[in-house]
């Protein structure tokens, strides 16, 4: 009978002591398992006389039970410390600073077109877009570029398979098909802006590229002169470009202006790069026979219009020599504007 409290003390002992789940399962299996102490101790009744055997067997279920309950009620607490211990631990500190958020930027080709925008915006220009894949009419034709004629090679076409209606059908050359489309549509006057991708088959290198951005602006409207297309200009490049730029206005040729103007660009950082004058845009007054193409009647109205490449305005903003670096898409390059 000693002997049995001492077993007794001895698991509820161990029990109270084991330290984790782990230790107090080891305890369960050393005590109550198949061959631990106390099991083995029931098996040794039948050795017993039927009297005796009776008492012990009393004492040893009673045995049983209270290690058992000795077993559960420590591992309900050391349950409850674990869980304690876990919240403890992931505690959230609502006192800490956020960890920062990687922050997206407008790419600088579209800084440069939302301002463009937003500056003829002012002065009640919209803006219009036409399809990057154009027919021959629109991109060289109604352009007054009829076919062979040598303007063409100027443009380094893509040409696709044509249209089902037998049209030859290209990447426009340039946004220039937006001013005929809109026309077509909309009766003057006409106040917009187009700003658009255009495909040439140039090579890659510092200056060019196969595809890029340009900006095409038109006006029409009745008594438009040369003199409301330089104005308009002059005061857009200069919020572009600063105060102190100049400008030129050296004739040129166009098939779909006359008089058709180059626009040259200096400035201290064109003279820096060994230039006295950079070329910036193509320009003029709209050609009377592409307003007799879409319809208007060319001794009612007139217009300017003018189309220049975005990327070649963002160089000069953002002082870039090198015109991949906007199609690269290194972050470390892109971060800076
Ligand atoms: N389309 C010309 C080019 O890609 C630029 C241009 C010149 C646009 C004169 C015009 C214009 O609207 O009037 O080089």
């Amino acid at each position: 009978m000693q002997q049995l409290d001492d077993v007794r003390e001895k698991w509820l002992a161990a029990a109270a002591a084991a330290a984790s789940l782990e230790e107090l399962e080891q305890v369960r299996i050393e005590a109550l398992g198949k061959k631990g102490e106390i099991s083995r101790l029931m098996k040794a009744l039948g050795g017993l006389g039927a009297e005796e055997r009776r008492e012990a067997g009393q004492r040893l279920n009673a045995l049983k039970e209270a290690v058992g309950l000795a077993i559960e009620t420590r591992k309900r607490s050391l349950g409850e410390a674990a869980l304690d211990a876990r919240l403890a631990a992931e505690r959230v500190d609502v006192t800490l600073p956020p960890r920062p958020e990687p922050e997206g930027r407008i790419h600088p080709v579209s800084q440069t077109i939302d301002e463009i925008v937003a500056i003829f915006g002012e002065m009640g220009f919209s803006v219009a877009e036409g399809p990057d894949i154009e027919d021959d009419f629109h991109n060289f034709t109604a352009l007054n570029i009829p076919p062979a004629h040598p303007a063409r090679q100027m443009h380094d076409t893509f040409y696709l398979s044509e249209r089902v209606d037998g049209a030859p059908l290209v990447l426009r050359t340039h946004t220039s098909p937006v001013q005929v489309r809109h026309m077509q549509k909309h009766p003057p006057p006409i106040r917009i802006i187009v700003p658009g991708r255009v495909y040439r088959r140039d090579n890659a290198d510092a200056t060019h590229n196969p595809t890029f951005q340009q900006i095409e602006g038109l006006y029409v409207d009745k008594h438009v002169t040369v003199g409301d297309l330089k104005g308009t200009v002059e005061f857009v490049f200069k919020e572009l470009l600063g105060e102190e730029v100049k400008l030129r206005f050296r004739p040129h040729y166009f098939s779909y202006t006359e008089p058709s103007f180059e626009i040259d660009f200096s400035s201290p950082m064109v003279r820096k790069m060994g230039k006295r004058w950079l070329e910036l845009a193509g320009c003029g007054m709209v050609h009377p026979q592409v307003f007799k193409n879409v319809g208007y009647d060319p001794e009612l109205w007139s217009g300017w219009a003018f189309g220049f490449g975005i990327e070649r305005i963002a160089m000069l903003r953002y002082e870039i020599n090198d015109i991949r670096l906007f199609y690269e898409n290194d972050t470390r390059f892109l971060k800076q504007f």
